[in-house]
């Protein structure tokens, strides 16, 4: 009789448990099963037929507003043509010049890796694009987003750490069966894993490519560069950081005046998505530094009402993986962040899933004695870990207890997320996690515009 009532109050404690300290830790347990990477001769990573088939296809933005699109591809017999033949429904064909290189890692070669910007596209208008010309040739399509403009409405995808194990195929299908529909991914960094493997293992860069063409060829995806793109392995002879990403995955950050590849900026429909980079200096005087002071005001929300950020190692992260790793850069750049009302940041790195309440950390200097530095902040961006892709390290299920007051939900689930912008004001966001069928959304929150509608948006108040 005493056993079981105390068990009875036990049972309620810990109830409490789960909701009482900031948000929600979600209390669905995923069974545990060790994540491995798919088969080479899987389905999922077949080589196309043919004498030099273009493989490994896909298409990221190519300048600054969306009429441009960077088509990549891979040729393993020999180079062949760097062309990319492409026209809309109607309209007369064109072609453009690319250009084609290899390079060495390790003990590896690889093929040749072309990059074609195709320009002077119209907007909102299916295009169908030929690479392999003069060989084995394919056809791929895609859209080209709406004018910019502030109340467009658009549909981002979202997936990080993806990798290439049948959890990370789980989240593609996932996505691509979504009925919300994603119109372009955004992807939080940590691409292919290859890094994991002996010698870093750079056929397993190509393997990725052929996975993800099923998306990739036909709607663009926007890169972040994450620490498994660093491929820095002196031991092997690899000095040179980031060599097997930037061959193979070109952004366009010379349209918005960045140095490097691995911070720029685009606007697609009515959101301005600035990508930085975790890896990449970003301390004061520092190109990254000098590069976002400069491009946080040249953000015009009267154009593009939506301030999206994207980096991969989160700045609110109650895991006990990667705890605090980003908090140097959060110090950069946190004020800013507010100062210009971002509206959302998604982040990836830790393998799993986590979105925050609008705080910031700015307040808090050493002097002024103030011990709970974290404080709800309605200027705030929502921080969002999105590291959940399914790749081979599996997922982080080690939590920090209590819940912080700064983290709404969070959960350790393989999935991927979708933010769905519906005009200046409005715009819905809901987490998909691969346990459930497509159209289930596990976690789900209205994001009102900072700028447009700076309205308290938090779930919490909500309920
Ligand atoms: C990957 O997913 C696709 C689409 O659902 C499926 O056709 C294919 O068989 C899967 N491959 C593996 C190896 O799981
Ligand atoms: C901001 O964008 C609006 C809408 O396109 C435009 O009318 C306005 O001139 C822009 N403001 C600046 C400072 O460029
Ligand atoms: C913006 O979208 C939201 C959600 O669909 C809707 O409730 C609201 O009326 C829209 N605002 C305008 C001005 O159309
Ligand atoms: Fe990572």
């Amino acid at each position: 009789m005493i056993i079981k009532s105390s068990l009875h109050l036990l049972g309620l404690v810990l109830n409490l448990a789960v909701v009482c300290n900031g948000g929600i830790t979600s209390p669905f347990v995923r069974k545990a099963e060790k994540t491995v990477d798919m088969p080479y001769e899987s389905d999922a990573f077949q080589v196309p037929h043919g004498y030099n088939a273009p493989q490994q296809v896909h298409i990221t933005q190519g300048d600054h507003k969306g009429k441009a699109m960077i088509v990549s591809w891979v040729t393993v017999d020999e180079k062949g043509s760097s062309k990319v033949l492409f026209w809309s429904e109607g309209q007369k064909k064109r072609m453009a010049e690319g250009k084609a290189k290899t390079y060495t890692y390790h003990d590896y070669t690889s093929g040749y890796i072309h990059h074609c910007t195709i320009r002077n596209l119209e907007y909102n208008t299916k295009y169908y694009y030929v690479v392999g010309i003069g060989h084995t040739e394919r056809l791929f399509w895609f859209v080209t987003p709406p004018e910019v403009g502030p109340d467009v409405t658009y549909t981002f995808g979202l997936m990080g750490d993806l990798g290439q194990t049948f959890d990370s195929n789980s989240t593609l299908t996932h996505y691509e069966e979504n009925p919300l529909k994603g119109q372009t991914v955004l992807n939080l960094g940590d691409l292919s894993y290859a890094d994991n493997h002996p010698n870093h293992d750079n056929v397993k860069w190509d393997t990725f490519g052929r996975f993800i063409e099923r998306s990739a060829a036909y709607q663009p995806w926007i890169w972040t560069a994450g620490n498994h793109e660093i491929d820095y392995a002196p031991e092997i002879g690899e000095y040179k950081p980031f060599k097997p990403y930037t061959h193979r995955y070109n952004v366009p950050h010379k349209a918005s005046g960045s140095p490097a590849p691995f911070f720029y900026s685009i606007k697609r429909a009515s959101a301005y998505i600035i990508v930085l980079s975790s890896y990449t200096a970003y301390g004061k005087y520092t190109p990254q530094y000098q590069w976002l002071e400069q491009e946080l005001p040249k953000v015009n929300r009267s154009e593009t009402s939506w301030l999206i950020v994207l980096l991969h190692s989160p700045w609110y992260n109650s895991y006990n993986y990667h705890y605090m790793e980003g908090e140097s850069m959060r110090v950069m750049f946190e004020l800013w962040f507010v100062q210009h009302k971002v509206d959302v940041v998604f982040a990836g790195h830790v393998h799993a899933y986590e979105r925050s309440e609008r705080v910031s950390n700015i307040a808090y200097n050493i002097e002024n004695g103030k011990c709970s530095p974290v404080v709800k902040d309605q200027s705030a961006p929502v921080y969002i870990t999105i590291g959940d892709g399914g790749n081979i390290e599996g997922l982080a299920t080690n939590m920090r207890e209590p819940q912080p007051d700064y983290s709404a939900y969070r959960e350790a689930s393989f999935g991927h997320a979708i933010f769905d912008i519906k005009n200046r004001t409005h715009a819905f966001y809901s987490w998909h996690r691969n346990d459930d069928g497509v159209a289930v959304k596990a976690d789900s929150m209205w994001f009102f515009n900072r700028y447009h509608h700076p309205v308290d948006d938090s779930t919490s108040s909500q309920s």
